[in-house]
């Protein structure tokens, strides 16, 4: 898929325990986990803790980023106004392999309050071996990609 094999997960206070989850199987796969919290339960914000990661995607820093929040919803809408951001929630595997391979998402959002750890698990590997199709997908990439300008 790509050759930098970086990835920033973050979340809000409502999911750090997937989070952490997320992190230790996804480093256990060969990926170097940047894992920017927060580590406390203490209540947080959603949207500056997805801003955060979606900047490291953005930037190119990392590959790609996983984000967690209640519901996955809040955290992927933060996430998806960082230009160049393409992020989508989902609770299914088959649609995180079509983010990838159609939409060529660089951030998956989950929701910590909506699917158990062992589904989510499958949903991340998903989303991680899945590459973009390009072709006839690649110009409707590209019209994504418009909106930012
Ligand atoms: C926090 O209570 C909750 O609103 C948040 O985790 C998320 O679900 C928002 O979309």
């Amino acid at each position: 898929m790509t050759t930098n094999k970086r990835i920033v997960l973050s979340s809000d206070h409502a999911a750090i325990d997937l989070r952490q989850a997320i992190a230790k199987h996804v480093a256990a796969k060969g990926w170097e986990v940047v894992d920017i919290g927060p580590t406390t339960t203490e209540s947080t914000h959603y949207p500056k803790h997805g801003e955060a990661a979606a900047r490291m995607v953005a930037s190119g820093d990392c590959a790609l980023g996983i984000i967690v929040c209640g519901t996955g919803q809040g955290i992927m809408m933060a996430a998806n106004k960082v230009k160049g951001i393409r992020c989508g929630v989902c609770h299914d595997t088959f649609s995180a392999g079509m983010i990838r391979a159609h939409n060529d998402a660089n951030m998956l959002a989950l929701g910590a309050r909506v699917i158990g750890e062992g589904l989510a698990l499958d949903v991340v590997d998903a989303f991680l071996t899945t590459d973009f199709e390009g072709g006839r997908h690649g110009l409707r990439v590209d019209m994504i990609k418009a909106l930012d300008a």
